[in-house]
C-alpha cells in the first residue's frame, strides 16, 4: 500500500502543482489549520513539521509563519519541489525525529493516505514537546446543492485508504480533539481539474495504471456540471 502511494505520489507532481495554480486549495487548507493550531496551543508554534508536505505547497505556508519548519513526504518527486525549508524524504509511520523535537505537527490533506492512522499518530505523539499540538485535515467529499455527494449521482465511490471517520478516531485516542467543517465553492471543471492528478484519480480507480485512471475519471466526470461544495474536515489536538 505504501509503495502504491508513494508511486502514486511520484506521477502526479506537475498535475498536483496545476490544480494548487489554479485553485489555491491545498495553501488555503493549510492556512487554515495552521490558525487552528496556533489558536489552541500555548502560545509557542516556533518549529513544526509538515508531515506529508508534497511538493511544498503547505510548507510554504507553515515556513512563513514558524521559525522552523521541516517537510517530511514519502515521495522523492513530490519532495523535489520543496523550496522553503529544509526536506526529509520518509514515511510518517517511523519519524527519523527524537522525542520532543516539535511544538507542532501538521498533517494538511495526508493523514487519510495513511493505511493504519494510529501508527503515524503515535509518531506525532511521540515527537511533539508536551504542550506541542497536533493538526490534521481530510476530505469529506464534493456535495451538489441538494448535499448530495458528486459521486453517488454517478455510481462510483471515491475512497481513500483511511475514512476521515477514522482519521478523526484515531488522533482523539492519543488528543484531546477539536474539530470542524470547512466547505469550498467549487466547479465541475476544478472536479475535473482535480481528477486529473493521478493520485486523485486513485481514489476513484485504485486499481488502474494512472494514465487510464485518469482516462476513466475525465470520461466519468465528462458530462458533470453545476457548482458544489468540497469539504474537509479539521481536526486539532494537544499533546499532555
Ligand atoms: C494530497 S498531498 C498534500 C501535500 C501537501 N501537504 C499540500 O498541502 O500540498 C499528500 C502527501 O502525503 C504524502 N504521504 C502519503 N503517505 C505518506 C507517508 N506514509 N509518509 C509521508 N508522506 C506521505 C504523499 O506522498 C503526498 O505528497
Amino acid at each position: 500500500m505504501k509503495d502504491a502511494i508513494r508511486a502514486n505520489f511520484d506521477v502526479s507532481v506537475s498535475a498536483y502543482d496545476a490544480y494548487e495554480r489554479r485553485t489555491g486549495r491545498f495553501s488555503a487548507l493549510a492556512r487554515l489549520l495552521y490558525a487552528e493550531m496556533a489558536a489552541l496551543g500555548d502560545g509557542t508554534l516556533d518549529t513544526l513539521l509538515d508531515a506529508g508536505a508534497g511538493s511544498g505547497v503547505s510548507t510554504r505556508v507553515f515556513a512563513d509563519e514558524t521559525a522552523r519548519t521541516v517537510a517530511l513526504d514519502i515521495s522523492r518527486e513530490m519532495l523535489r519541489g520543496v523550496d522553503a525549508a529544509p526536506r526529509v524524504q520518509g514515511d510518517f509511520d517511523h519519524l527519523p525525529f527524537a522525542d520532543d523535537t516539535f511544538d507542532g505537527v501538521a498533517f494538511t490533506a495526508s493523514l487519510f493516505l495513511a493505511p493504519d492512522p494510529t501508527v503515524a499518530v503515535a509518531e506525532a505523539e511521540r515527537v511533539l514537546r508536551s504542550g506541542g499540538v497536533v493538526g490534521a485535515v481530510a476530505p469529506l467529499g464534493w456535495l451538489t446543492d441538494d448535499g448530495t455527494d458528486v459521486f453517488e449521482a454517478l455510481d462510483r465511490e471515491s475512497r481513500s485508504p483511511t475514512r476521515t471517520d477514522d482519521v478523526e478516531a484515531a488522533l482523539a485516542d492519543e488528543f484531546e480533539v477539536s474539530t470542524g467543517t470547512w466547505r469550498f465553492a467549487t466547479t465541475a471543471d476544478d472536479l475535473r481539474l482535480f481528477h486529473e492528478i493521478p493520485a486523485m484519480a486513485a481514489r476513484l480507480y485504485p486499481k488502474r495504471s494512472p494514465d487510464e485512471r485518469v482516462e476513466k475519471a475525465a470520461e466519468l466526470l465528462d458530462a458533470v456540471d453545476g457548482t458544489f461544495e468540497q469539504r474537509w474536515r479539521w481536526i486539532v489536538g494537544v499533546s499532555e
